[in-house]
């Protein structure tokens, strides 16, 4: 596969696949999303070229922390079921790894939620070091 910058054109794919992430979305949000992420230089949106098909995409970003200054992030990752295990989700964490580094940061950091063992054995075989185990909280607020 060939990995290249994600465009607007691949909105209806990405969407697709960010149901398989548990995150169902329509084409329209997700080209509202990607029109704003791809004019961002502080995020990446990188996908699986597969012969004219998107196999899978990733999402990297660099924020910076009042607490713990500069940091890159894998904030979302997938490969459709249909192309695991052939390398894909690799080569993409490879490309965000790469555009972390050439912005001078020496690590890159990813959450990956408890219910999905899969992902976690993934990201230890590609050199992933698991560091720390959080708990998320939410408000949701009033209108
Ligand atoms: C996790 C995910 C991205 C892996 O993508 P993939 O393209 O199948 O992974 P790769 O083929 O590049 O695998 C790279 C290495 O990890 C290993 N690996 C991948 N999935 C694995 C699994 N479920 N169990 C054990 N090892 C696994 C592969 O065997 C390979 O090792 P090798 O190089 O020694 O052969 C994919 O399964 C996925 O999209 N899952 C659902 C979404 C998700 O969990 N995303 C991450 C949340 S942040």
């Amino acid at each position: 596969v060939e990995i290249r910058k994600a465009t607007r054109n691949d909105a209806a794919r990405l969407a697709e696949l960010n149901g398989v992430l548990g995150y169902p979305v329509t084409a329209e949000v997700m080209a509202e999303r990607l029109e704003g992420l791809l004019k961002s230089e502080t995020d990446t949106i990188l996908v699986a070229d597969d012969d004219g098909t998107v196999a899978g995409w990733i999402h990297g970003r660099i924020q910076e922390i009042l607490a713990a200054g500069r940091m890159g992030e894998i904030c979302g990752l997938v490969v459709a079921d249909d192309q695991r295990g052939r390398g894909v989700g690799r080569q993409l964490a490879e490309a965000v790894e790469k555009w972390v580094h050439s912005r001078g940061l020496e690590s890159v950091t990813v959450r990956s939620n408890v219910v999905r063992p899969e992902s976690h054995a993934f990201y230890e075989r590609i050199g992933y070091v698991r560091f720390k185990t959080q708990h998320a909280y939410r408000k949701k607020l009033s209108s």
